[in-house]
């Protein structure tokens, strides 16, 4: 089966890498062209890494850049069984790309969002058959997360369902059904870890580093919430959190931060800027807890 993945920035590349390690052939489309090239470099660069540690073979690498298309044009994703758009977390954007999709592909193609927090629903509304939408949610990095979320909207068929669901286990991943709300399950558990460490930070109390350094060696956390959120993308992750405080009507617990507001407005943005609660150029100097 051929998969169309929409947007080529963190999530997309590593889900074409997924699903092109599963044997599919996989179109990746960006709008933007040297996002797409940055993807191809990235893709290019793990798959060098794991020749040399001996997990791929030259083969295997080879045949793998062979499945994947890298393209601008949302045409090219005539023919999928299934397209995963991996956009901005915007409705209004998300709307406008699921209104151009369902007129390339064919009437039995899935269309499904990659959305950390928007309604699966919502999403689905502007389409002519939304019965075949759904919400796939991988974390990141998807090819080492084992964990995906599927989450059927209102609209969405039980069949549409269950051959995602199929599918993506048959990449190798683990999935678990979400109900269509705010954040589904992973994310809205994760909102006060990121919120009540960057209110602990706002009060004074500690620092990055500290609070990072207390979770980690203390807490026995594999990432602390400042190099969490940096991994992850402040731009992505505020939104996220914007969007969850608004469909929970305002609910205190998952209140914004503007901390993070104002790293994501000056462009610190996290690893993929070069610069977030922690600096990642060569030679930075970062504060220790
Ligand atoms: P990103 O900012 O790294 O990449 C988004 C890409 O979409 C960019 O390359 C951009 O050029 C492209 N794009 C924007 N508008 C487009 C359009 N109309 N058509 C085609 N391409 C377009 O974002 P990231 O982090 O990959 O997030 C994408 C989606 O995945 C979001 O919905 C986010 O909530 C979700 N997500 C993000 C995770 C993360 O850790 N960053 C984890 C799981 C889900």
């Amino acid at each position: 089966m051929k998969v169309g993945i929409l947007g080529a920035g963190t999530m997309g590349a590593g889900i074409a890498q997924v699903a092109a390690q599963s044997g599919h052939k996989v179109v990746l489309v960006d709008v933007n062209a040297s996002a797409i090239e940055t993807a191809k470099i990235k893709l290019h660069r793990i798959a060098e890494r794991l020749i040399e540690k001996g997990k791929w073979t030259q083969d295997f690498g080879d045949a793998l850049f062979g499945r994947i298309t890298f393209s601008t044009d949302l045409n090219d994703f005539e023919g999928a069984g299934l397209v995963i758009e991996a956009i901005v977390e915007n409705i209004e954007i998300k709307h406008a790309v699921f209104s151009k999709l369902e007129a390339i592909v064919d009437q039995d193609c899935i269309l499904a969002s990659n959305t950390s927090s928007l309604s699966i629903a919502a999403i689905g509304s502007v389409l002519k058959s939304p019965h075949r939408v759904l919400g796939i949610h991988f974390f990141n990095p998807a090819p080492l997360m084992p964990l995906v979320e599927i989450i059927p909207a209102v609209q969405t068929n039980e069949s549409v369902v269950k051959t995602a669901r199929t599918l993506i286990d048959s990449w190798d991943k683990v999935t678990v059904l979400a109900k269509d709300t705010p954040g589904f399950i992973v994310n809205r558990v994760a909102r006060p870890f990121y919120g009540e460490a960057l209110r602990i930070y706002e009060e004074g109390i500690a620092d990055f580093a500290t609070i990072d350094w207390a979770m980690t060696q203390l807490g026995g956390f594999r990432m602390g919430p400042f190099t969490l959120m940096d991994y992850i993308g402040n731009d992505i992750n505020y939104t996220v959190t914007e969007t969850v405080f608004e469909a929970f009507y305002y609910d205190p617990r998952y209140k914004p931060s503007f901390t993070q507001k104002r790293h994501a407005e000056a462009g610190y943005l996290g690893r993929k800027s070069g610069r977030g609660y922690y600096d990642y150029a060569e030679n930075a100097v970062n504060p220790k807890a």
